[in-house]
């Protein structure tokens, strides 16, 4: 059975072939576990990612799937698109050991069509969501490539904020290192329309290419060809979680 939120006591019902009243004396004999911890409410609400585990016997042991892409130039962050190739059009052409595991994948934020660089995939939308939340504050990092040279004034410019009209809001301060004359490190906490090539645009100084390199404390693995993908190991995605707070 997989199911993406019900209570409790409709799962272990159904999973059993049982009444709800004998749900009821399992929780009561502390016979249920959910994510570790011995359930008490029968009323609880789980969704497919949520461990459950009766007497000893896993009920329910989905476990997510977490991938980062190196996206080329010229593919679209969507799940279908007439003219483009998709990202996942590139996943299906790689190799990645359980191809089962694609499967109800969505794509955690977007670069845009003429972006390269670290893209995730996820069917765990309460991290996806959280990941991508304003309030959460993760750091994106992105290296810079501008038609004019650069100057100090931007780095000034960039921590300030920048109003945008059509939006109707500030730019939360971002961080801009001068690596090289046309070539910018810029670090965002947020992720607005097109944001660094309007920031830019501020100065009339257009981007001729746009690369992310990480998402939080999470680095595009350098031995990823662009157009390659592969799974996060555990360890990546526990220490990106840390970037989100837990
Ligand atoms: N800012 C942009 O302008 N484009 C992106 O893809 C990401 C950030």
């Amino acid at each position: 059975m997989s199911l993406s939120q019900c209570r409790l006591d409709r799962f272990i019902s159904q999973y059993f072939n049982i009444s709800r009243r004998a749900v009821r004396l399992m929780l009561a004999k502390k016979s249920v576990r959910v994510d570790g911890l011995i359930a008490t409410e029968i009323g609880q609400i789980i969704d497919k990612f949520s461990e459950i585990i009766v007497d000893n016997e896993i009920l329910q042991a989905n476990i997510p799937s977490y991938i980062m892409l190196n996206k080329p130039t010229g593919v679209v962050s969507a799940t279908i698109d007439d003219k483009h190739k998709t990202v996942f059009d590139l996943l299906d052409a790689v190799y990645l050991p359980d191809t089962s595991k694609i499967e109800g994948l969505h794509i955690v934020g977007r670069l845009d069509l003429n972006t390269s660089g670290l893209i995730l995939l996820t069917d765990n939308s309460r991290w996806s969501q959280r990941l991508t939340s304003p309030d959460k504050k993760v750091a994106k990092q992105y290296i810079v490539t501008l038609e004019n040279k650069l100057t100090d004034e931007y780095i000034k410019a960039f921590e300030q904020g920048m109003y945008f009209e059509f939006e109707d809001i500030t730019t939360r301060p971002a961080k801009l290192e001068i690596i090289s004359d046309h070539v910018a490190q810029v670090t965002l906490v947020e992720g607005r329309y097109h944001q660094i090539k309007r920031m830019f645009g501020r100065f009339r100084n257009p981007v001729i290419k746009l690369h992310r390199s990480s998402i939080g404390n999470l680095h595009l693995d350098e031995n990823l060809k662009l157009g390659e993908s592969r799974f996060l190991t555990t360890d990546e995605v526990n220490n990106i979680s840390k970037s989100m707070g837990n």
